[in-house]
């Protein structure tokens, strides 16, 4: 009985050393895997200097204002576009605005996602929604360099199927997010 009872108090005092031992990271080989250089999530490998442009193309737009008042939408709303569009926003956007625009999907609420259904986003220009995926706003991370160009003007079409679906049916523009 003593034996067994010495044994469960030096196993005890082993523990809570080991656990001691991880706290304080006592020696420089004792370094954990997490601590490591590496990219954090929506980080890219490297931001190009600011100006500069890929060779042999020129970009139109170096701001969210530039790209709002400089771009028209070149991609015509199809099936097409629209599809591809439904297949970006739940893999990009619907994490936070919902798979419906309404600003509930599962982290919304705690980032304070738009309800992009509301009448303010409907009026929003497509340049503008295309400048805000690419530059991000505030507390929305920049998305843009996920997606092709052509990409994120389908997802600004599915956007609009979005609101006009809801405009149909007419009820999450009032009970969704902010
Ligand atoms: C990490 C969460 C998150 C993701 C992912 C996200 N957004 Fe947002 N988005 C936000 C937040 C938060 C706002 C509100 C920003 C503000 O007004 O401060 C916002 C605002 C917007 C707005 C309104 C901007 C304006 O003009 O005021 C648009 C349009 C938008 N998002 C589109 C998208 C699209 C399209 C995607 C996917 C490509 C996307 N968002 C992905 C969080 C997100």
């Amino acid at each position: 009985m003593r034996v067994k009872l010495f044994l469960c108090a030096a196993l005890t005092v082993v523990f809570c050393l080991a656990l001691r031992a991880r706290a304080v990271q006592a020696a420089p080989w004792d370094i954990d895997m997490n601590q490591q250089q590496s990219l954090k999530t929506s980080e890219v490998a490297r931001s190009p200097v600011r100006g500069t442009v890929p060779a042999g193309r020129r970009r139109a737009h170096q701001t969210l204002e530039e790209a709002e008042g400089r771009l028209t939408n070149p991609v015509a709303r199809s099936a097409r576009s629209e599809a591809s569009g439904e297949r970006m926003w739940n893999v990009h956007c619907a994490v936070c605005h919902g798979r419906t625009g309404d600003g509930m999907g599962p982290v919304g609420p705690m980032v304070g996602a738009a309800n992009l259904l509301r009448p303010l986003y409907q009026e929003k220009t497509d340049a503008r929604i295309y400048g805000v995926i690419f530059y991000g706003l505030r507390a929305m991370p920049k998305q843009g360099y996920k997606l092709s160009p052509e990409e994120a003007w389908d997802t600004v079409n599915y956007l609009r199927k979005l609101q006009e679906l809801d405009a149909a049916g007419g009820t999450k523009a009032e009970e969704g997010g902010k």
